[in-house]
């Protein structure tokens, strides 16, 4: 019979930030109910979560080790089918882990763990096991950006030749760990966050996006990291000269110094005969630009004619009629989409839609940790450019 997966989380309490941004996601398209959860650190703030949340008392968790024991020992009918791990960096890799080595599916938050080699791990496990990953990558769920891929894959604009990506915010531009915000406290400690700062927490939405929007890879990088603020443990600005696997040529930029900035990812990419742009802050517009041409706006949600019909992987993702933003949560929502229709479609034993799967797994949470791992190499060492450790 169809019906809701069972969603248990680790973190997300009233404590959180991306947590409630997950359930919003989750919950959008009535696939997904939250059973479950061990919200955060401090047990009242989790018990007084999970009251507001309506999740019955008796499965508000301890500690996410509890929960995963207490969840596999219930019936089928009742125990969660998948956790949500929102918690920071040092703490995604043990409950992906544990989880998984119980039977149940996860959704992770990036950098999927702390080192290249947990994440290896990570893959092992999913390989053993056969369980789904979903790593999310906010902006690879943009109807826009599917587009964009779409018409890379397609030929659109001819073998590509430059990819330039963009990732600046402002809000690191002061020594804020140290003025109580603890979400740039636990950012800024190498124990709890990684080996950089920028490259984890937006250097890789950054570099998956180059890499999925392109569909090449990264080869070799040239790194320049930089700590601005003083007194500040890990880096909060970097610039890296790319090499892709097809010849291409990029450059990605990502920064938490780059004062009065929000959250302005842009992509642009250039084949032999044109290019497209794509920019977070203006996310149901894609920009065009074809060699002798006039630009092209190609907008989420129209049912152009063709040769300009949109993509079915641009259409599976969009909800509204055109005109309607769609935004943030909505990209959010299509990855849990994405990833709740491909469970289920593992469960019944069919095989899940092309459009269903695509949503970022534990290889992309690899190439995230390798792409951090290569750019402190490099940054560290006098060679100019430093193949990827993948
Ligand atoms: P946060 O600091 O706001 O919240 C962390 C939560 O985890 C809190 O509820 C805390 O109590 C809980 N927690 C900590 N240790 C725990 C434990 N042992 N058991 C249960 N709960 C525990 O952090 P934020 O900003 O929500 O980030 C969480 C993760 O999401 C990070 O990995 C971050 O990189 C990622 N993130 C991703 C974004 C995206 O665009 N995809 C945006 C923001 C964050």
């Amino acid at each position: 019979m169809e019906r809701r997966l069972r969603m248990g989380m680790v973190g997300g309490g009233k404590d959180a930030f991306i947590g409630a941004v997950h359930r919003i996601a989750a919950f959008m398209d009535g696939k997904i109910e939250l059973v479950c959860g061990a919200f955060s650190i401090d047990p009242d703030i989790s018990k007084e979560s999970g009251r507001e949340l309506f999740v019955a008392q008796n499965r508000v968790y301890p500690d996410y080790k509890t929960m995963i024991e207490q969840e596999a020992l219930l019936p089928e009918g009742e125990r969660m089918d998948f956790l949500t791990i929102v918690t920071p960096n040092f703490l995604h890799f043990e409950p992906a882990k544990l989880a998984m080595e119980n039977g149940f599916d996860v959704v992770v938050e990036k950098p999927m763990t702390v080192s290249l080699e947990e994440a290896l791990a990570l893959q092992e496990v999913v390989q053993r096991t056969g369980r789904t990953l979903c790593l999310t990558h906010t902006y690879s769920g943009y109807p826009m950006v599917k587009q964009a891929k779409a018409m890379v894959r397609e030929g659109h604009f001819g073998k590509i030749r430059k990819i330039v990506v963009e990732y600046p915010q402002g809000w690191l531009s002061r020594l804020s760990e140290r003025e109580g915000n603890a979400g740039a406290a636990w950012r800024a400690d190498p124990k709890r966050s990684g080996k950089s700062l920028v490259m984890g927490d937006i250097g890789t939405h950054a570099a998956h996006l180059a890499e999925y929007v392109s569909g090449l890879r990264i080869t070799e990088l040239c790194a320049d990291l930089t700590t601005f603020v003083e007194g500040r443990l890990l880096d909060d600005d970097g610039s890296v000269l790319l090499r892709f696997e097809n010849g291409a040529k990029g450059v990605l930029m990502a920064s938490q110094i780059s004062a009065g900035e929000e959250n302005a990812v842009r992509i642009r990419i250039y084949g032999e005969k044109g290019g497209v742009e794509w920019a977070n802050e203006d996310p149901n517009n894609l920009i065009v630009k074809m060699l002798d041409q006039p630009r092209q706006l190609y907008r989420t949600g129209n049912a152009y004619a063709a040769p300009y019909t949109l993509s079915s992987f641009a259409t599976h993702n969009t909800r509204i009629p055109a005109g309607h933003p769609e935004g943030l949560l909505e990209s959010f929502a299509n990855i849990y989409r994405n990833f709740a229709l491909t469970v289920s479609a593992k469960r019944k034993g069919e095989t899940p839609s092309p459009e269903a799967l695509d949503f970022p797994t534990v290889d992309d949470g690899v190439r995230g940790m390798a792409f951090i791992d290569t750019v402190v190499k490099n940054n560290e060492s006098n060679e100019k450019w430093t193949k990827f450790v993948l």
